[in-house]
């Protein structure tokens, strides 16, 4: 079964970003540890990544019509991004939102997520594990 992974702004540049937050792993290798991970618990990982918010709406519109499951790091879109939260309330399918830090230890403004309502569950502060704790998870959901 195919899963669409959705990663969001800032997430391809995990090479510079602040290491003792995001973990060591490079966009490329955490992108090689969900496709591991995916194929491991029978499922075909779509990884994409997006800056742009209305890139990441049109592909949760396609998960919506195609009725994958999705799991979605929305990154800094997580706090703000109402249009993000309504176009995920349209999944037709189990849809998780990951992050690679715990957001609520960090900064006031990263304790609220806008995206949260309208997922299944969140998994965040496990490093590049938290993907594969979604994947894990997604399994139970759908069975
Ligand atoms: C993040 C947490 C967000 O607050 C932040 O803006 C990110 C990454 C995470 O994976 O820990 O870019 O979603």
């Amino acid at each position: 079964m195919k899963i669409l992974v959705i990663n969001g702004p800032n997430l391809a540049r995990l090479d510079i970003r602040d290491s003792s937050i995001y973990g060591d792993l490079n966009y490329g290798e955490l992108q090689n540890l969900i496709q591991t991970a995916a194929t491991k618990h029978g499922f075909e990982a779509d990884v994409r990544q997006s800056d742009d918010e209305a890139t990441i709406i049109g592909w949760l519109h396609e998960a919506a019509d195609k009725k994958l499951p999705v799991i979605i790091n929305p990154a800094a879109f997580t706090h703000y991004s109402y249009a993000i939260r309504d176009a995920a309330e349209l999944a037709k399918a189990p849809l998780i939102e990951v992050h690679l830090s715990n957001p609520l230890s960090r900064e006031e403004f990263r304790h609220t997520s806008v995206i949260a309502g309208v997922a299944n569950g969140t998994i965040a502060g496990f490093g590049p594990n938290s993907y594969v704790l979604a994947i894990i998870a997604l399994k139970n959901l759908i069975g």
